[in-house]
């Protein structure tokens, strides 16, 4: 959420700053600007929208300059205004400072600031840090510029509460930029006579792979030529350079139209790499070393708590239809936000796992954090291997689903189901799972992403589908047992992306309530693979059917008789039907894409939402 990129060094830094932020758009597109440092004062530049405007200011104005501080913003305090646009100025306005989080005591400290004169110009949190600072700094009397800056930012900082990831230049001390992180990521890129800060790698990917992603207190110093970091109340931090695992190309949309389109389209590829060298065929399992728990721990576990928000937490609901039917562990799902303030009763045998695409998470993290607290063992199953929910947890498995761009979550999900169902069968060859059936669910699991490829070639129907039903005021989602959360899944697609109102349901529920929408303007999705419930799901279409409710299925090739109840069928290849979330996600992803294009929505940025929630 929100998106930062800072550059010093001798390159003229606005076309890298807006390349930046261009890459981290998908992070907050409410409005956007840059403050760069032109030898004697700062020119600062800001607009409402998107980073489009922004680039319109710069091409007018043409800055020169070597070093700045950019970010594109996802509005929590002040509406979306040229005023509420970071970077904020101080009260000298010599100093300017980006920044992501949220600073929970501003109105304290704003009131403060305001009884000793200072005045504001935005209804940011943010504009009141760039205050403190700047009084700090003003306050201070060492003759070293650079010394005062790095010193302000600290005092500043330590009187904080909430969540920071900002960057901060003044005009006094041209040759730095500092840099400072809580709960919110901050990375900082290492080039040669260059460096940056970025709240995202992709940002900075282009120009260099080598980079140190920065611990929370962690108060760093940039300049041309190298950087410092130090804990926020003094004393060494502890830095690692690390290597960025994937390419610019990766985090870019090719020919597709949209990021989300081609990260349907990688679907085969991820759920590959999600698998690769985890599945041992001689011991008919699954390989999962980052778990870092031995068979004895693992069968010493008889509970498991699975926490995760919005599409991860669908994706922990089939994980516990896995768990339990695969591996017969009692184990219950959290939506991350309530866990954190429930009291969940737990013991020593509990495991949880916290679910997240990003591994940002505010909510996600939190949940984490509160199971540690309670002497839980907390593993991740995350895609952002640097992230924070990465770097807190005890071990995981990671997703290696490569970077997700779109902000409706697609690939993310098919790589945490399929994660957990190597989980799943990891637990049930230890418990009661035969080796024939390991091997067998083996087999099928490698066979999944060619039959994603089948599904994806029938594109074409789906779209004609989807064109019909484009204008439709709302839809339902119906599925059963697995292809419950699919259901709950595919209705969070339509809503986000094409602004249609949906919701998923347990198809038996329909009798219980939700049959009184039914009527002909109002669709029906319903999932029904050929698996124990499919009778039971047909009989539900029947009762819609008999309403002169609409109906789309996605069911399994092979087994006619579907066709004449339902309006429209999408058929996907038989599997298993522990493995069937995997197939029948597809085609509900490429319905709302497409409905979506039809309605003319910004597919990859829908209103209000945003990538990676980090605010509570
Ligand atoms: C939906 C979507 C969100 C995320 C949720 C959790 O398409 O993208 O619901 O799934 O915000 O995000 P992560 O997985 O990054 O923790």
């Amino acid at each position: 959420m929100c998106g930062i990129i800072g550059y010093i060094g001798n390159r003229q830094a606005s076309p890298i700053l807006l390349d930046g932020l261009r890459r981290l758009e998908y992070r907050g597109y409410d409005s956007a600007g840059m403050a760069l440092q032109n030898g004697k004062d700062l020119q600062v530049l800001r607009r409402a929208g998107r980073i489009d405007n922004l680039a319109l200011l710069v091409a007018e104005k043409k800055p020169q300059s070597h070093a700045g501080i950019s970010h594109t913003r996802w509005a929590t305090h002040g509406a979306p205004t040229d005023e509420n646009a970071h970077p904020h100025r101080d009260q000298s306005g010599k100093l300017a400072l980006v920044h992501n989080g949220v600073i929970e005591n501003y109105q304290t400290l704003r009131d403060a600031l305001k009884l000793d004169g200072h005045l504001f110009t935005s209804e940011t949190d943010t504009e009141v840090l760039a205050h403190l600072v700047g009084k700090y700094y003003d306050e201070s009397s060492d003759a070293d510029p650079v010394q005062r800056l790095i010193s302000a930012v600290q005092s500043a900082l330590v009187r904080v509460k909430g969540t920071y990831g900002i960057a901060v230049i003044h005009t006094e001390a041209p040759e730095v930029m500092v840099g400072a992180r809580l709960g919110s990521p901050l990375v900082v890129g290492l080039g040669e006579g260059e460096h940056f800060l970025a709240s995202d790698v992709s940002a900075i990917v282009a120009h260099t792979k080598d980079v140190i992603y920065l611990n929370d207190y962690d108060v760093v110093t940039i300049t041309k030529s190298g950087f410092d970091v130090k804990h926020l109340e003094g004393g060494i931090a502890k830095v690692l350079v690390s290597r960025v695992d994937f390419t610019e190309e990766d985090a870019e949309m090719g020919d597709f139209p949209h990021f989300m389109l081609k990260e349907i389209y990688e679907q085969p590829q991820s759920i590959q790499n999600a698998l690769r060298g985890r599945l041992s065929r001689d011991e008919a399992t699954a390989v999962l070393g980052g778990l870092q728990m031995s068979p004895q721990e693992l069968r010493g576990i008889d509970r498991i708590i699975l926490a995760g928000c919005g599409t991860a937490y669908h994706a922990a609901m089939v994980g516990e239809y896995l768990i339990e039917t695969l591996a017969r562990v009692p184990t219950e799902v959290e939506i991350a936000s309530e866990f954190r303030y429930r009291n969940v009763p737990t013991d020593k045998n509990t495991l949880q796992f916290v679910v997240s695409q990003s591994g940002e998470t505010i909510d996600t993290l939190a949940a984490l954090r509160e199971a540690k607290r309670k002497g839980i063992k907390v593993l991740g199953i995350v895609n952002n291997v640097a992230s924070t929910i990465a770097r807190e947890t005890d071990g995981g498995i990671y997703i290696h689903a490569g970077p997700e761009i779109g902000v409706a979550a697609t690939k993310s999900f098919t790589s945490q189901v399929a994660v957990m169902t190597l989980l799943s069968l990891l637990l049930g060859r230890i418990r009661n799972m035969s080796s024939t059936d390991g091997l067998e669910l083996i087999e099928e699991m490698e066979a999944i992403p060619d039959k994603i490829t089948a599904i994806l070639k029938q594109a074409d129907h789906i779209k004609e589908i989807a064109n019909k039903y484009a204008h439709v005021e709302g839809m339902l989602f119906m599925g059963r047992q697995m292809n419950y959360p699919v259901a709950m899944e595919g209705a969070l697609k339509m809503k986000e992306i094409s602004y249609i109102y949906a919701s998923g349901h347990p198809s038996a529920e329909l009798k219980h309530g939700v049959i009184a929408l039914v009527k002909p303007e109002l669709p029906s999705v319903f999932i029904a693979p050929h698996d124990a419930v499919f009778e039971k799901n047909i009989s539900n279409i029947e009762e819609v059917k008999a309403r002169k409710g609409p109906v789309i299925a996605v069911a399994t090739e092979g087994h006619p008789g579907i066709e004449k109840v339902a309006d429209d069928v999408i058929y996907i290849p038989r599997c298993p039907s522990v493995l069937s979330p995997l197939l029948t996600v597809i085609p509900l992803q490429l319905l709302s894409y497409y409905v979506a294009v039809a309605r003319g929505c910004d597919v990859d940025k829908p209103r209000n939402l945003a990538k990676s929630v980090t605010v509570e």
